[in-house]
């Protein structure tokens, strides 16, 4: 498939390029742009984010596998993190990893047939007192999860209806 950036994401490159005096800063904001236009940056998009800015494709495909946000293959439209590190581990975080293998049918790292839910496990996502909790695709987290709460999220990812997040506050940023 031959992958194109839009005109609006080619404008909003070049106000990202026009921040940094170099244009290899540029990289990170740059892949984000195109994870969100093609959800995912899988090669194919790393030699077109590498094309755009001038870059050696050897580069950008550096920076897209250290972070594992950025997804160097198709995933489902819902990419659902689940930490299963010391806290979320402690309240049940490997009983709703399981709840959602069954639930979804299929295993960690997998996808679904129909493309809408991607599973992962995950390491600590940094919101420890909410355990145990979920991210959906880099983005909202949901926590205090319980299997009664998990299937009703899945519920409305199903339905594409957005779930109900709770504010927290987080010592860097603000979650939803
Ligand atoms: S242990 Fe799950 S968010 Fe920290």
């Amino acid at each position: 498939m031959e992958y194109e950036f839009t005109k609006e994401d080619l404008k909003e490159i070049e106000k990202i390029k026009a921040k940094y005096p170099e244009v290899m800063p540029a990289t990170l904001p740059v892949l984000w742009v195109a994870q969100n236009r093609f959800g995912h940056v899988e090669p194919e998009v790393q030699r077109l984010v590498a094309k755009t800015l001038g870059l050696p494709e050897a580069h950008v495909h550096g920076v897209a596998t250290f972070y594992t946000q950025y997804y160097k293959e198709k995933k489902g439209k819902y990419v659902l993190d689940v930490c299963t590190c010391l806290s979320c581990q402690l309240c049940g975080g490997y009983d709703i990893l399981e709840h959602l293998e069954k639930t979804l049918g299929i295993k960690k790292g997998e996808t679904t047939q129909d493309g809408k839910f991607t599973l992962n496990e995950v390491e600590c996502l940094g919101a420890c007192g909410y355990a145990p909790m979920l991210q959906i695709t880099n983005d909202k987290y949901i926590n205090n999860l319980t299997v009664e709460k998990t299937d009703k999220l899945i519920d409305m990812l199903k339905k594409d209806e957005e779930p109900e997040y709770e504010e927290i506050e987080m010592p860097l940023r603000k979650v939803k």
